[in-house]
């Protein structure tokens, strides 16, 4: 497991990354129940302020442990989180690390996804010396397929049946970029 970094905040001319705070629970409650988020990643289904918190007290413990590390997206200037990214599965070498993102509707098709993808790629490869990082898609998510291809990930094939959500196994494309 790599050392994540206790406090980080990574900025370009879209976006800031930066921790997730107590504060920041509307951004959760946007997305809290969307098939697209809450089966491909750990946030709620339901939303509430306690589960809100408690899922920004996880971030905050796995970060701690080494195996995940999420990031709030910020569109630059604004200081609202209006989305996630985040590095996870870093396997015993920290030689590479799974990708995932998502942001409240409203701050959707404006550029932020790529923009917060692009951020923490090149600060994987950079800082944590990553050698590869990769994307697992629903084949039919257009739009995080097209954020795969923006910051120059290449597909690699579907690994069939690997993703399991309400009690349903799903095919993922494999999308992946490196140094
Ligand atoms: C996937 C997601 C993060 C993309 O965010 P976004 O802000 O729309 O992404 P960007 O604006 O950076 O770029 C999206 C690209 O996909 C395109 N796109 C957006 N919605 C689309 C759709 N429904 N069908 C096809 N293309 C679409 C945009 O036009 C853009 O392409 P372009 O640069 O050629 O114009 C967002 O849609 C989301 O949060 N979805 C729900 C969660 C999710 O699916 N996460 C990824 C799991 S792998």
């Amino acid at each position: 497991m790599p050392t994540l970094p206790a406090d980080l905040r990574l900025e370009s001319e879209e976006v800031v990354l930066r921790e997730w705070r107590d504060g920041d629970a509307a951004a959760l409650e946007a997305v809290c129940g969307e098939w697209d988020v809450c089966a491909f990643s750990s946030v709620p289904w339901s939303y509430s302020k306690a589960e809100a918190f408690a899922w920004i007290e996880r971030q905050r413990r796995k970060r701690a442990a080494g195996t995940v590390l999420a990031l709030a997206i910020e569109r630059r200037g604004d200081g609202r989180a209006v989305g996630n990214v985040n590095l996870a599965r870093f396997g015993e070498e920290a030689r590479e690390a799974a990708i995932g993102y998502w942001l409240a509707p409203a701050a959707r098709g404006q550029g932020l996804a790529t923009a917060a993808a692009r951020l923490l790629i090149d600060w994987g490869l950079d800082a944590l010396g990553l050698e590869r990082v990769e994307f697992a898609i629903l084949p039919q998510n257009l739009a995080s397929r097209r954020v795969a291809e923006r910051v120059g990930a290449r597909p690699e094939g579907v690994r069939r049946e690997s993703h399991e959500a309400e009690g349903r196994w799903w095919d993922m494309e494999i999308w992946s970029v490196g140094r």
